[in-house]
């Protein structure tokens, strides 16, 4: 009895030990931006930006003298966050705005409210996410949660910006996805809201990470030539809030034990958001994929596929309802 007590505890030990040596490893690889750039007159929006990634991302280009809007659902958390920032950088031109990213009325208003107060977009980062739910679940508008929140809200808001984010040319469009894009090995833009029954939180994580690749690429196509770049990345594996927020098996719980023990700070995380937010030498790039830092290849085809990117464009336009009047192109 004893003798198995001690080697299961061995075994448990040996593991935790490979995990940890791997996490040390898989963080002393992440690359830090280079760029010193200033960013003093510069308006930056950064959505989901009350924790993790987004939080970090919007702290260093404060610290570079942005005018940042932090785009947030929760204004208490937010204005701390604020507070917080404006203490620690010195920059006071930081402000909080409400944006729920799975309410279509709240981005219609956070737009309008930007649109109204802002006379100029530098970087718009799209960056608020969920890890989905256990079971489907739909918003106000009758879209499924993780869908709504990082694809179609972001959608919707890059739109309705556009023609700011043009007038203010050149600009930058970031879209933060993840890896989790290759997950999914098809992708049906008529099946993008789960109506067919067959949802699993996993699929709805990933296939919404791999609608903000596809709608990065369209965008960039479309805005080719008008002086605003589009790129997508993955930040890595993390150590955030966001596996905390949510139930089901592998990402409420696996990846909430494994994130602290492997993942990257969120210091670490938040490079390459900044990076493609100061980078002069990349400032031209435009419909990429990048992570640590530099553009990746390490993207599935499936998000390659420019005819896809499109449909699933035309999809998103019907799911949002996207009038007229909210196209810029
Ligand atoms: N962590 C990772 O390992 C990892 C890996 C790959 C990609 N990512 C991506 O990185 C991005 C940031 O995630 P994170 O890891 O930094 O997670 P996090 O710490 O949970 O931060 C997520 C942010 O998004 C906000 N948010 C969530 N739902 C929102 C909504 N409906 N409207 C407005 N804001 C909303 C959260 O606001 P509250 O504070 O109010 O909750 C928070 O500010 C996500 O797009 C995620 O998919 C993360």
């Amino acid at each position: 009895m004893w003798v198995t007590v001690m080697s299961v505890m061995a075994f448990v030990v040996s593991v935790f030990t490979v995990i940890a040596a791997f996490g040390f490893i898989y963080r002393q690889r992440t690359k830090f931006t280079t760029s010193m750039a200033s960013m003093k007159n510069k308006t930056v929006i950064i959505t989901g930006s009350s924790a993790g990634i987004g939080k970090e991302a919007a702290w260093d280009l404060a610290l570079r003298g942005a005018r940042v809007i932090l785009a947030c659902r929760n204004l208490k958390k937010a204005a701390d966050v604020a507070d917080f920032i404006k203490s620690t950088t010195g920059n006071k031109e930081v402000l909080v705005r409400h944006l729920d990213t799975s309410s279509q009325a709240s981005v219609r208003m956070f737009a309008d409210k930007i649109l109204a107060e802002e006379h100029r977009i530098d970087v718009l980062v799209l960056n608020a996410g969920i890890g989905g739910m256990s079971k489907r679940t739909l918003t106000t508008d009758g879209l499924e949660i993780t869908m709504a929140t990082n694809h179609f809200g972001h959608f919707l808001l890059a739109n309705r910006l556009l023609g700011l984010l043009k007038e203010s040319s050149p600009s930058r469009v970031i879209v933060t996805s993840s890896m989790a894009h290759s997950y999914i090995k098809t992708l049906d833009p008529r099946e993008l809201n789960y109506e067919n029954g067959k949802y699993w939180q996993m699929h709805a994580y990933s296939q919404s990470k791999a609608c903000n690749i596809l709608f990065a690429h369209h965008l960039a196509d479309i805005l080719k030539g008008t002086g605003v770049v589009v790129n997508a990345l993955c930040p890595g594996l993390v150590a955030t809030e966001i596996f905390k927020k949510c139930d089901g098996f592998i990402i409420g719980k696996l990846y909430r034990f494994l994130a602290p023990i492997m993942g990257k700070t969120t210091q670490q995380g938040a490079q390459t958001i900044v990076h493609l937010a100061v980078s002069k030498e990349d400032a031209a790039i435009t419909g990429k994929f990048f992570e640590n830092c530099k553009v990746s290849d390490n993207i599935s085809t499936l998000v390659c596929d420019a005819g896809l990117a499109k449909k699933v464009w035309e999809a998103s336009e019907a799911y949002v309802d996207l009038k007229p009047e909210e196209t810029f192109y």
